[in-house]
């Protein structure tokens, strides 16, 4: 199968990548580093030992992604190119409106023009809303808490609609809850713009020392320990989940939770990372994050039963991968 790959040298997307070329797919990236680094490239071509087919492009614009088309003809295509930091698309709306919605548009049309008849898009456990855990894929929807999380909810409307109006596109639509860790080479992982958004990077440079302790959002949340819970998934099983869900397509729309089905807390986060690694992460209690949940997780039984898979990483892989990579990381 050849399979175009956008945001390919992305976190989720560079492991997705390794994992295509193990199952021997063809593989072209496209990614325009906006937050990712071109030394990825090498590192992906050293794991695997192949050459890999890299555009630095940006999705949104037509006259350079036309012709990759008109060059090959893609089995199918994985979205991942998009911004992704919740705060910023709070700040910025217009930057994330027009960037996440129109690369999706500008690949929908090639796809459709060029009959790509698999398209597999990258979204997000956010478009759930406040709904109550553990999340299932047949709930309705709510407003998210931010113009990020509008814009994974949007393209999966958008994607839905191109759907129905072209019967041989097959769509599916991968909704992720928490995905932290990395390859366990360590050559390959989450590396965050300026200061880290998310929790899992955040403590691993305080691990490392680049950060003087971790600020815990809030306490005081109705969950065993009053921290956020979060259904936290390995990199890994994500990409292991993307390699299925493109080559079982079915016609249509399919949309799938990648998530273990285990909500896990902040506090306990901490204290399994510290037992794992031997490193003491300090940490304060602060205010909580506007617009952040008391609890998040899922309930993955759909991608079970239909595409066969299931995480097999446990969280002491995770924090354990997590702080390899950060170890190994001079970026
Ligand atoms: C996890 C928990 C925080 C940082 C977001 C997006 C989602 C996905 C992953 C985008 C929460 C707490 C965090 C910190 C903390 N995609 N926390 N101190 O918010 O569940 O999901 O990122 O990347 O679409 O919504 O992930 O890692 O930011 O937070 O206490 O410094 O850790 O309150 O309970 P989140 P997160």
């Amino acid at each position: 199968m050849k399979v175009l790959v956008t945001g390919g040298l992305g976190y989720i997307g560079s492991h997705t990548v390794l994992e295509l070329l193990r199952h021997q797919m063809d593989v072209v990236i496209v990614d325009n580093l906006y937050n990712s680094q071109i030394e990825t490239l090498t590192k992906l071509e050293s794991l695997t030992g192949k050459i890999i087919p890299f555009h630095s492009i940006d999705v949104k614009n037509p006259l350079l992604m036309e012709p990759l088309f008109q060059d090959s003809q893609f089995d199918g295509v994985i979205h991942f190119a998009g911004y992704k930091a919740v705060g910023e698309s709070v700040s910025q709306p217009l930057e994330y409106y027009e960037n996440n919605l129109m690369t999706t548009i500008v690949l929908a049309k090639l796809c459709v023009k060029y009959n790509v008849k698999r398209f597999v898009f990258s979204s997000s456990a956010t478009v759930y809303g406040d709904n109550p855990s553990p999340l299932t894929e047949t709930m309705t929807l709510k407003q998210t808490s931010n113009p990020y999380g509008e814009t994974k909810a949007m393209n999966e409307r958008i994607l839905v609609d191109v759907a129905n109006a072209n019967p041989d596109l097959r769509v599916v639509l991968l909704r992720y809850f928490n995905p932290i860790g990395a390859h366990p080479s360590g050559l390959i992982g989450e590396v965050p713009n300026g200061v880290p958004n998310n929790l899992l990077p955040y403590v691993t440079q305080v691990a490392k020392g680049l950060r003087e302790k971790l600020l815990v959002f809030g306490n005081d949340y109705p969950t065993h320990d009053g921290t956020g819970v979060r259904d936290y998934i390995h990199v890994m099983d994500l990409a292991e989940g993307h390699v299925l869900a493109l080559e079982q397509a079915k016609p249509g729309v399919s949309i799938y939770n990648l998530g273990t089905g285990k909500g896990t807390s902040v506090l306990e986060i901490i204290r399994l990372f510290e037992k794992v690694n031997g490193i003491k992460i300090p940490y304060e209690i602060v205010n909580r994050r506007p617009g952040d949940l008391a609890e998040a997780y899922a309930d993955p039984s759909k991608a079970f039963h239909e595409l066969g898979w299931k995480t097999k990483r446990t969280l002491d892989d995770m924090v354990r991968d997590a702080w390899n990579f950060e170890k190994n990381n001079t970026q």
